[in-house]
């Protein structure tokens, strides 16, 4: 049977300018809170990517319709009378459970097949199930199938997360907007992707405060009295950090556009401190780099953090750096596979437990390699454009899950790369 594979070869260098699309990690969640708008509502700047594909068919298995129009998608959920989704959607994207939060909004009820983990970790749901347990929500473990129901009515909560999930917060915020009274979410998440939701949810018509900072409060408003709306999802700081990273690592000057800097200011300070310059615009970012790649410790922490998302990416930029840099996964459990496959072109990176101590090296070579992950196959194909010789990558499926048309944009910026069946 054939197969798709990416061909990256030894490249001089990555410069020039790429638009950066609409986040994976806000449209997955926008399609979901769709439901709670009861009508047709149009979101702009939605990425091609297959996750949103996925997305788009469990909002079709609940009665629902989406129609793509180029970057954009029609969610009509008028008729999404459905509150189960199947087991083989959920099954193939996690964030599937984020249609959990409105279902319950909507109909009270619902019953999702629980999801499972995947190769970064374990994935659990225990501070979803925690906070939504919190307004009323109760739950049954059923044959694999979450059943969520409440038989006595829903009721605002101050709730506090243990830690800031950002699916836990998501779906507390979907849940609660229609709950009589003001419920308070408590060291939650603060992604942008957070305030992107909260900004989807405001236009249809409910009442959401806080939103990027610890403390979120919601005043509830009747599930009568929201509509559909017009939205447009925000910039996808991840693909845009991808880049940099690509042009950090071959020299640039590389410039990402349409990306609000601030999203990504701890990345850009690991940039700075490894010897790159940085320049910014109100929507822009340009890396470039003369220096030799100086190593920088790393943590990921959840945002304002150093994000886990491009942890792959920067560990590429370490094993290139001078030096023996530490990167530290605070959380996923194991998000360091992409160490292994990097070491097979010539990395020296032990991973202990949570940490991955990088010895730099000089050069890599080219090699036969398989994407462990999304993020890890993204930063191996970039790896393979600095690699002495050819590299093919294997098992791009994890690639076309959250990267829009990442080969022809790497090629738009010199990259000698092709894909093709074999
Ligand atoms: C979202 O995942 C993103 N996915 C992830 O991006 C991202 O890495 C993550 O947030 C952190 O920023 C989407 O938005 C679709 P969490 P999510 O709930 O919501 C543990 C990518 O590459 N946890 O903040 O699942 C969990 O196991 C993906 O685009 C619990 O223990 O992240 C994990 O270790 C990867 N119990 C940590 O918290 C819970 O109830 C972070 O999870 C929930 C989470």
């Amino acid at each position: 049977m054939s197969e798709e594979i990416i061909i990256a070869r030894e490249t001089e260098n990555l410069t020039g300018s790429v638009r950066i699309g609409g986040a994976k990690n806000s449209a997955l969640k926008l399609v979901a809170a769709a439901i709670l708008g009861q009508g047709a509502s149009t979101l702009h700047n939605v990425p091609r990517i297959s996750d949103i594909d996925i997305m788009a068919d469990v909002i079709r298995s609940l009665g629902g319709t989406v129609e793509r129009q180029g970057e954009t998608l029609i969610v009509d959920t008028t008729n999404a009378t459905g509150y189960e989704t199947p087991y083989e959607l959920v099954s193939k994207m996690r964030a599937s459970i984020s249609v959990l939060g409105p279902l319950i909004g909507r109909f009270g009820h619902a019953r999702v097949a629980m999801p499972g983990g995947c190769n970064i970790g374990a994935r659990k749901i225990d501070l979803h199930l925690k906070v939504l347990q919190s307004i009323g929500v109760q739950f049954v473990n059923d044959h694999g199938y979450l059943y969520a129901s409440s038989p006595n009515g829903l009721h605002s909560a101050e709730v506090y997360l243990d830690f800031p999930s950002v699916g836990a917060t998501e779906n507390m915020l979907m849940a609660s907007v229609v709950v009589e009274g003001t419920s308070v979410i408590d060291n939650a998440a603060r992604e942008p992707e957070i305030v992107d939701l909260a900004n989807m949810l405001n236009a249809m018509g409910c009442k959401v405060e806080g939103a990027g900072s610890p403390t979120i409060t919601i005043t509830g408003v009747p599930l009568e009295s929201l509509h559909p709306c017009e939205h447009t999802t925000v910039a996808d700081r991840i693909e845009a950090g991808t880049f940099l990273a690509a042009g950090a690592l071959m020299g640039g000057p590389l410039t990402v556009e349409g990306i609000d800097p601030s999203f990504l200011r701890m990345a850009l300070m690991k940039l700075t401190d490894m010897g790159c310059s940085v320049e910014t615009t109100e929507d822009s970012i340009t890396v470039s780099r003369t220096e030799p790649l100086r190593p920088v410790d790393i943590q990921t922490l959840p945002h304002p953090g150093f994000p886990t998302d491009l942890q792959a990416q920067f560990c590429l930029l370490c094993a290139m750096a001078d030096g023996t840099p530490v990167i530290t996964e605070n959380i996923f459990e194991n998000r360091f596979m992409f160490a292994y496959e990097l070491n097979r072109m010539g990395s020296d990176i032990t991973v202990e437990d949570h940490h991955a101590i990088v010895h730099g090296v000089k050069s890599l070579q080219g090699a036969p390699v398989s994407c462990p992950d999304l993020r890890g196959g993204a930063a191996l194909v970039i790896a393979g454009l600095a690699a002495e010789g050819e590299t093919r990558i294997h098992d791009l499926h994890h690639i076309d899950r959250g990267y829009d048309n990442y080969v022809g944009k790497l090629q738009s910026l010199g990259a000698n790369i092709e894909r093709l069946s074999i």
